[in-house]
């Protein structure tokens, strides 16, 4: 059994003819965004609003028809991965590096739909180094306004070199300390020039799926109001 695929494609239960569907980042809603190119080739019509180059590539391949934001008022609906979700269903994203784009679009949804394996599952977030996008301008200064928040932070390389996100810039992965009030280090990170934005997603997730390690590994179906 293939749990990514299990869960990337329960998604497409939400998808009603018609719809604009963000579309995420990463190796689960892969099978998503994969299903939903068969289904638009037996007639499903709806458009998509990729959250990386890699999905608008993949969209592209399997036949799904993209539309930019100037055309749409607002996205129905927004499904995509996540690094870690935790019991309140608040997450932390951006292992792929896609995290901005993946925040504005999952902000523009009516209905923001997360599905992940069960290993993805935590007590409380913060075991996963949390993605932090930041302006390669002056980066070395934001860092350490960073780490003056009690934080440990790595910069993103892939062959030496800084990894660069979709939108040019870097990436730094930061330890987040035990009892840390996540709501409150959004809030201070916000506030550092040169940040751009964070991976952690916060009362974001209207819709969580993934499976019952415990039980059979059969189909779990959260939702934001009986969390
Ligand atoms: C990319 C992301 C992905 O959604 C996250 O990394 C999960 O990926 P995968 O489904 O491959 O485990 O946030 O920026």
């Amino acid at each position: 059994m293939n749990q990514k695929k299990e869960v990337g494609e329960k998604a497409i239960d939400y998808i009603e003819d018609g719809m604009i569907v963000g579309l995420g980042t990463g190796s689960t809603v892969f099978f998503t965004i994969t299903k939903l190119g068969e289904l638009v080739q037996k007639g499903l019509s709806i458009k998509g609003i990729p959250t990386s180059k890699q999905t608008e590539k993949l969209a592209n391949k399997v036949g799904i028809p993209l539309i930019s934001f100037d055309e749409v008022e607002q996205i129905d609906v927004a499904i995509d991965g996540a690094d870690e979700v935790a019991p309140d269903l608040n997450l932390i994203k951006g292992g792929g590096g896609a995290l901005l784009r993946e925040k504005i679009i999952a902000n523009a949804a009516k209905t923001f739909i997360v599905v992940a394996d069960p290993n993805k599952n935590v007590p409380k977030l913060g075991s996963f180094p949390l993605p932090v996008e930041v302006l390669p301008f002056g980066f070395e200064m934001t860092k350490k306004k960073i780490q003056n928040l009690g934080l440990t932070a790595h910069l993103r390389q892939v062959q030496g070199k800084p990894f660069l996100t979709d939108n040019g810039n870097y990436i730094l992965d930061f330890l987040i300390p035990d009892m840390t009030n996540l709501k409150e280090l959004e809030r201070k990170l916000n506030l550092i020039p040169g940040v751009i934005e964070n991976g952690l997603f916060l009362g974001v997730t209207d819709i969580y799926i993934t499976l019952d390690r415990e039980e059979d590994n059969s189909i779990v179906v959260r939702h934001r109001n009986n969390v």
